[in-house]
């Protein structure tokens, strides 16, 4: 099964050198620079798309000119919109999130046809609602985009959720464990028990099915890549590394904080408190998201209301004051010490866990 899999990302995506490395589509962090490097480094470089498909979203045409700066990066000729089969595939991918009410009458009709221009090779799904779930939604644009020639990635956090994504089509499974930087499972576990449990669920029920499993939470190094493929995964996420990549559209702070910061256990929190305390509750109960600890959260657990904590973020962000900031990082932020070039990140992370398998293997 490993190695029938291996083989399909690696035909999906032809440039990709082993262990691949994936970066992480992060919303207002990643961007087309940073996956066309990733991409050229041989790894997989995703580009956030967003969550609004409504036919007047500011999301998608910024997905577009993120594509068109990739696909420039990649040296590849600008797409054909009137015969979209004559552009070339363009090797990056695109991530979307799907919890918003947009997606279920809008998605088809708006996020489609700019794929078919653009054609990044894969598209990366996360968050949809139970309700487009059940309603076959999600079914359905997971069956148009594999019609039309895209690998779908899902994103899951639990054995349901994987099992769900699989019925509903998924290539790939992202099996995103509790250690990640951003929005998860409330109840995850970590990448060391689920993914081999979401890899026993698709040998088992799933026949093995040709599904790709890829580790996402918690890699931030070659280590962590070595671990993740022992663990049953082909290929790794890194989000919380390419934070602190000289591409991501990370603001000084943010970098700054990242660097600072040591032991991620303690220094991170894992609820859905940090996007009420921001107003960007879009999320449905069954996900949280992690990040750093700060003033709002102390505050926060101290007792102060959620009201009270709004206004003074809303304040301190309109007087150009960050310290109320969130800042989303997974537990990995312990080990981010320097801000590097996309592409580097990717090379060292391949080489260093080439290295340490050879160790492991020399050592036994
Ligand atoms: C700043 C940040 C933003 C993120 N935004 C998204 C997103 O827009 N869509 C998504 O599917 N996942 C998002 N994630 C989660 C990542 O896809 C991934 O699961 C996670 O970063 C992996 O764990 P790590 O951060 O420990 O590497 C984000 C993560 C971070 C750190």
């Amino acid at each position: 099964m490993a190695q029938e899999t291996r083989s399909k990302l690696t035909t999906w995506f032809p440039q990709a050198q082993h262990p691949i490395i994936i970066s992480a589509p992060m919303l207002g962090t990643s961007n087309g620079t940073l996956a066309a490097e990733v991409s050229k480094a041989g790894g997989i470089g995703i580009i956030p798309g967003g969550f609004n498909f409504l036919p007047d979203s500011h999301q998608l045409p910024a997905l577009a000119k993120e594509l068109t700066t990739a696909r420039t990066l990649l040296n590849l000729p600008p797409p054909s919109p009137e015969s979209p089969t004559s552009t070339l595939p363009l090797s990056v991918g695109v991530g979307f999130i799907l919890c918003h009410a947009s997606f279920a009458p809008h998605f088809l009709t708006t996020a489609l046809p700019l794929l078919r221009t653009h054609r990044p090779t894969a598209i990366w799904l996360f968050a949809p609602l139970p309700a487009d779930i059940a309603s076959g939604a999600v079914r359905r644009v997971v069956a148009a985009l594999r019609a039309e020639g895209f690998v779908v990635f899902f994103q899951v956090g639990t054995v349901a959720a994987a099992r769900q994504a699989v019925e509903d089509g998924a290539d790939v499974l992202v099996v995103q464990g509790a250690d990640a930087g951003g929005h998860q499972f409330v109840g995850g576990a970590g990448v060391v028990s689920l993914v081999p449990e979401v890899g026993d669920l698709v040998a088992g029920e799933f026949g093995g099915r040709g599904v790709g499993i890829v580790a996402a939470g918690g890699v931030v190094d070659g280590r962590g890549v070595a671990a993740a493929l022992a663990l049953g995964a082909e290929a790794v996420v890194m989000g919380t590394r390419f934070v602190a990549a000289e591409e991501a559209w990370t603001p000084e702070f943010r970098k700054k904080l990242i660097l600072e910061t040591t032991d991620g256990g303690p220094s991170t929190v894992k609820t859905p408190v940090l996007d009420d305390i921001q107003s960007t509750a879009i999320w449905p109960d069954v996900y949280d998201g992690r990040g750093l600890i700060g003033k709002s959260w102390q505050d926060h657990v101290a007792g102060m209301p959620l009201e009270e904590n709004i206004r003074l973020f809303k304040e301190a962000d309109g007087a150009g004051d960050t310290s109320r900031k969130i800042t989303w990082v997974g537990t990995g932020v312990g080990l981010v010490r320097e801000i590097r070039p996309a592409g580097e990140i990717v090379k060292e992370a391949r080489e260093n866990a080439l290295r340490r398998i050879q160790r492991l293997q020399a050592a036994i």
